[in-house]
């Protein structure tokens, strides 16, 4: 059945697509240049060249916006009741670009926490799963098995209607995810059960199926959501998202190479290597840590690596205000806990002495300080968090396939160089 906030959602949208296509259609032949891009960009992964089409968010100076929106600002307009935003509330904005209003949300949050079960086969699936495979390897089947019911591959329409169809997958995985998370983090860590989801927002029915009954750690997970929910289309997540979602494979398909891309150590695993850098110097400084104490330990740690985790960011050269948005949580809600106390020193002391390295790029990123907060309420499966994320991510990723197929846009499909040919480039250009 549809709920009326689905066909508001709709019409929302509906609008929304016209008006953007109308703009689309003004610059289809235009010629001007975005921008271009030197032999030594290519080399170091084209972390500066703008290739991509992505509505839902944009990151500058200031960090990441959502649509037109600072994160504080996301923060403060979409908290409504709760401390933080719900992951609808999110979702609303990254599709639509507007702040939904409250009876928007709530409607929201009844139909996804209505379409919360899995199907059957694929509960039994991930139950049956061997416990010793990664927690991302099992999300990422989970996600493929739910193919066999996307209407975006059964049903016939013309190319115009088809994101109307990819709407409907999206918001299909979309409200299963948080029960495919339950079940893998019980199932692996824990003794099995998992309590049923009900009618209560993404966080809240998480929380519960993660085993919690603590409405602070529900905040943090919304926390969580929000800072993870999207960060432009270029990350390798929601790129791989977009480009196997541009060959007209389904969400499912498309959302899985996604998790996949999220599993590597320098993406969504990256917080729990962030965490374990961060254990390790609590375990080794003891409880007398302070900034002297950290100082030393990371010029001791310099001497042997060439980074710190949770500093630098690929894109960001100034403070990751995701990364600063956690730090006023834990300032404001979780006071005395010693690793986020840690964390604060950090960012402290770490830049200042990676700017005597002569790092450029030396700012703590959001990674440093997820896991901690996590940390802080016993979720401590450092392999879980990445699947947090995933759960997190597919709201901006997915906001995006369906804009890609609002948008008409076309496989992605770029040309590729040889060595010698840029051997040759770059001789020309000496002579
Ligand atoms: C992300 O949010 O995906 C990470 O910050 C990595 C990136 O933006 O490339």
């Amino acid at each position: 059945m549809t709920s009326r906030a689905f066909q508001t959602l709709r019409e929302v949208l509906s609008s929304k697509v016209f008006e953007k296509r109308e703009i689309l259609k003004s610059l289809k032949s235009s010629s001007s240049i975005i921008d271009d891009i030197t032999v030594s960009e290519l080399l170091d992964g084209m972390k500066n060249t703008k290739i991509l089409l992505c509505e839902t968010s944009k990151v500058d100076l200031s960090g990441v916006k959502y649509r037109s929106l600072s994160l504080e600002e996301v923060i403060s307009k979409l908290s409504g009741k709760h401390k933080m935003p719900t992951a609808e509330s999110l979702l609303w904005l990254l599709l639509t670009g507007e702040v939904p209003t409250k009876s928007q949300s709530q409607s929201l949050i009844k139909e996804i926490s209505a379409n919360s079960e899995l199907p059957k086969k694929t509960e039994s699936l991930l139950f049956d799963l061997p416990k010793e495979m990664p927690p991302m390897t099992q999300l990422s089947i989970g996600v493929l098995s739910l193919s066999e019911y996307s209407v975006f591959d059964k049903k016939i329409v013309k190319k115009e209607e088809k994101w109307k169809l990819m709407l409907e997958d999206c918001l299909y995985l979309i409200a299963k995810l948080p029960r495919m998370a339950g079940i893998i983090y019980r199932h692996t860590f824990k003794d099995n059960k998992v309590c049923d989801p009900g009618e209560f927002d993404m966080a809240e029915n998480l929380g519960k199926m993660l085993g919690w009954e603590d409405a602070s750690f529900n905040e943090a997970l919304r926390l969580y959501f929000t800072i993870h929910c999207d960060h432009e289309g270029g990350n390798v997540s929601t790129h791989a998202t977009k480009l196997v979602g541009s060959s007209e494979a389904n969400a499912f398909y498309s959302y899985s190479a996604g998790i996949n891309g999220l599993a590597g150590p320098i993406h969504g695993l990256g917080i729990k290597f962030c965490l374990m850098w961060l254990v390790d110097l609590w375990k080794i400084l003891g409880p007398e840590i302070d900034s002297k104490s950290i100082e030393v330990y990371v010029r001791t740690y310099l001497k042997n690596h060439e980074k710190i985790p949770g500093f630098g960011h690929p894109v960001l050269k100034t403070n990751d205000s995701r990364f600063l948005a956690q730090l006023d949580f834990a300032k404001k809600y979780l006071k005395n806990d010693e690793l986020c106390q840690i964390v604060r020193i950090c960012h402290e002391v770490v830049p200042g002495i990676l700017k005597e390295h002569g790092h450029k790029n030396m700012h703590p990123n959001m990674y440093l300080h997820s896991g901690a907060i996590l940390y802080h309420y016993g979720l401590r499966m450092y392999e879980f968090y990445a699947v947090l994320f995933a759960v997190a991510r597919s709201l901006g990723a997915l906001s995006n396939l369906i804009w890609d197929k609002a948008l008409l846009l076309d496989m992605e499909r770029p040309c590729s160089v040889t060595l010698e040919d840029l051997e040759n480039m770059s001789k020309k250009l000496v002579s």
